[in-house]
């Protein structure tokens, strides 16, 4: 399908996980991509693999975010597509009891600041064209409790879910959608390597999962994808759920 045929996208933490997805997934829908990454190699990798731009950026920086979207628009003349994506999750972010105030802020300002940093520029551009599609990522976490806390990065994420609704209503009548995605657990070699650890802590999280696995990033992308494309053109200011079911579930089968 060419849902995206011409459509200049940003895509922030493209070098990786979920964003290399879908890099690789705008491109093939037909997309022009701007990939993000504050790791070259591998920003300059998923590009290629695009054919399209590798601009290395540290999205909680205000000039290089700034300057990443003013590329977008001068190497392919606009941008219609920011999925404002990149972000961590450290050990050192734990529980509140020992937590300290370095990895709070931390993990804001990559994860939420960054967020509130790419849309602004974003935006900006989409209003001179009347049109776009913001997508950031949020989580599951933003939506429900767990007792294994990252405190940060749930407040992170609580921040860009409610960031997200307030963009997607004041720019609504403008041409611009912005819609918060909130995946559930994703199979990433980080969590692979973790749980192939600690069983354990696999079937504690599993058990919760309606659909009895994690999600595979392709399946993360195809959900962006949707929200990108006109497919979604009457979906705004959403908590967009692609979770397994988990946020929707009590008791899950055996
Ligand atoms: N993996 C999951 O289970 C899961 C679940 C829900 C939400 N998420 C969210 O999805 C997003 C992507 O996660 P992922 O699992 O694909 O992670 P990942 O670690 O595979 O990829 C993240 C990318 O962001 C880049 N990045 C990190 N800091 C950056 C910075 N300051 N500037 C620019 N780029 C930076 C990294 O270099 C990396 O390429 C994150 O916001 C994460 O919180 C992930």
């Amino acid at each position: 399908m060419q849902r995206l045929q011409d459509r200049v996208a940003v895509v922030t933490g493209g070098g990786s996980g979920i964003g290399l997805a879908t890099v690789r997934r705008f491109a093939r829908e037909g997309a022009r991509v701007v990939v993000a990454d504050i790791d070259t190699a591998a920003g300059e990798s998923a590009a290629a693999e695009a054919d399209g731009r590798f601009v290395r950026t540290d999205v909680t920086d205000e000039a290089q975010v700034r300057a990443l979207f003013q590329t977008a628009v001068d190497v392919y003349g606009g941008l219609d597509i920011a999925f404002n994506n990149a972000g961590i999750s450290p050990p050192e972010d734990d529980s509140i009891l020992t937590t300290g105030l370095d990895a709070w802020q931390r993990v804001q300002q990559v994860n939420l600041t960054s967020v509130y940093l790419c849309s602004k520029y974003a935006i900006e551009h989409m209003l001179n064209r009347g049109k776009g599609s913001v997508i950031n990522t949020a989580s599951f976490v933003a939506v429900m409790g767990a007792a294994t806390s990252q405190i940060s990065y749930t407040a992170s994420k609580g921040g860009v879910l409610s960031m997200s609704r307030e963009l997607g209503v004041q720019f609504a009548r403008q041409g611009i959608r912005v819609n918060a995605l909130c995946p559930g657990p994703v199979n990433t070699p980080l969590l692979q390597e973790l749980f192939a650890k600690d069983p354990e802590r696999a079937a504690r999280r599993l058990v919760h999962v309606p659909l009895g696995r994690f999600a595979e990033p392709e399946e993360i992308a195809a959900a962006v994808a949707f929200l990108a494309s006109d497919d979604s053109s009457f979906i705004t200011a959403s908590q967009f759920m692609v979770d397994g079911g988990i946020a929707g579930a009590y008791v899950t089968p055996l």
